[in-house]
């Protein structure tokens, strides 16, 4: 798997609707996120398997990394990363120069100088599946014919996904406080703008049912740029690591586990995924499809790609979507304090709107 958690080509299994319901109930606060184990989970007894058809492969056993993508273009794409000396493609400078400034133009991603050798692994596959030799014809071939599946693919490479399940996990309790006190609110809604392969829309969904017991009045508006990653998350199923950190009684309430043929992989409970809507939104774009007024705003991890002037630009026009006490959770690396003027820390990266000098919802 390319060492950034692009998720690899590898189908995962289907798994048949379940006819239970979700056994949620209401959830004291201070187990919110104070619980996660890192035990390894194992199948309850008795617990009904879930049969997948039988031409599914089975995850292999190894790790998630080698599951999603050792196939062997992916393992090409690897040997064409290691410096031998001789890449298999021309890539110069003025090449790397080039994606930089596409990308930036594109997606608002800045990418430093150091990024070299990961733009030339992550491209290499498209240049593979065109049949071209030199990185100037494939970016040639991009520009002149704005060929949007290519603009996609393109975009999709470069996109940097890592994320987990109760990231950050103080911002579940702060969320889940929010929730309860928010009691004129209802529906309580969510914009989680980066959400890539789909584990941070699922904690906010399981947060909401943990506050409000079975059929929460909470939207969440699942977002990203990248189309492959959106696909994973509206699918929801993951392979078990990716729930090993997470506290098991969550994990049996809210995942189905994988048996037989499905051994290896869980899928979120439907109940969770109908509180959620993934759409394609770029966060560089003039107007935004949204015309819902948001009470909490998660953008993390992904303002940290953009220069300051283009977090500023996006900033502003949270603003204009957010209720004057919605509430904006940044990633752990991230402040906007070039932006006093509309936000104000709370701490623990949590910013309030700063009202009266920006646009009111
Ligand atoms: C590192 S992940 C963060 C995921 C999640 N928010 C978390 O904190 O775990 C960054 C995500 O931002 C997305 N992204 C990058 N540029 C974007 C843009 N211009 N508009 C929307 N999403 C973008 C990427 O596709 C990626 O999925």
């Amino acid at each position: 798997m390319d060492p950034k958690n692009k998720p690899g080509p590898t189908k995962p299994p289907v798994f048949p609707t379940p006819r239970a319901t979700l056994p949620v109930s209401p959830r004291p606060a201070s187990t919110l996120a104070s619980t996660a184990v890192k035990t390894p989970l194992r199948t309850p007894l008795g617990s009904k398997p879930l049969v997948a058809p039988a031409s599914i492969p089975k995850p292999r056993p190894t790790s998630a990394t080698l599951s999603v993508s050792a196939t062997r273009q992916g393992i090409l794409d690897t040997l064409s990363h290691i410096d031998t000396g001789k890449r298999e493609f021309e890539f110069t400078a003025k090449d790397f120069d080039r994606v930089r400034a596409l990308i930036y133009k594109h997606a608002g991603i800045s990418l430093s100088e150091a990024k070299q050798d990961m733009v030339y692994s992550r491209l290499a596959r498209r240049l593979r599946s065109k049949g071209l030799q030199r990185f100037v014809e494939y970016l040639d071939m991009l520009e002149k014919s704005g060929d949007p599946a290519e603009w996609e693919a393109f975009v999709n490479a470069l996109t940097t996904n890592l994320t987990s399940f109760f990231r950050e996990a103080h911002h579940f309790e702060i969320l889940a406080n929010q929730m309860r006190k928010a009691a004129d609110r209802r529906p309580f809604k969510i914009w989680c703008c980066a959400a890539s392969t789909g584990e941070e829309p699922y904690s906010l969904a399981i947060t909401a049912c943990e506050v409000f017991g079975a059929n929460p009045p909470v939207q969440i508006v699942a977002s990203d740029l990248d189309t492959n990653v959106l696909e994973h998350g509206r699918k929801g199923i993951y392979t078990q690591d990716r729930v090993e950190r997470m506290d098991p009684e969550r994990v049996k309430r809210f995942f189905l586990r994988g048996t037989a043929e499905q051994e290896g992989y869980v899928r979120v409970r439907p109940e969770l995924q109908k509180l959620i809507t993934f759409r394609q939104i770029n966060l560089l774009d003039a107007r935004w499809p949204l015309n819902e007024v948001f009470d909490a705003v998660f953008c993390r991890n992904v303002m940290i790609y953009f220069d300051k002037d283009t977090q500023y630009k996006i900033l502003e026009k949270f603003t204009s979507l957010m209720h004057p006490q919605g509430l904006l959770y940044a990633g752990h690396s991230e402040n906007f304090i070039h932006a006093v003027n509309l936000f104000k820390s709370q701490g623990r990266t949590v910013y309030a709107r700063v009202l009266g000098t920006a646009r009111t919802a």
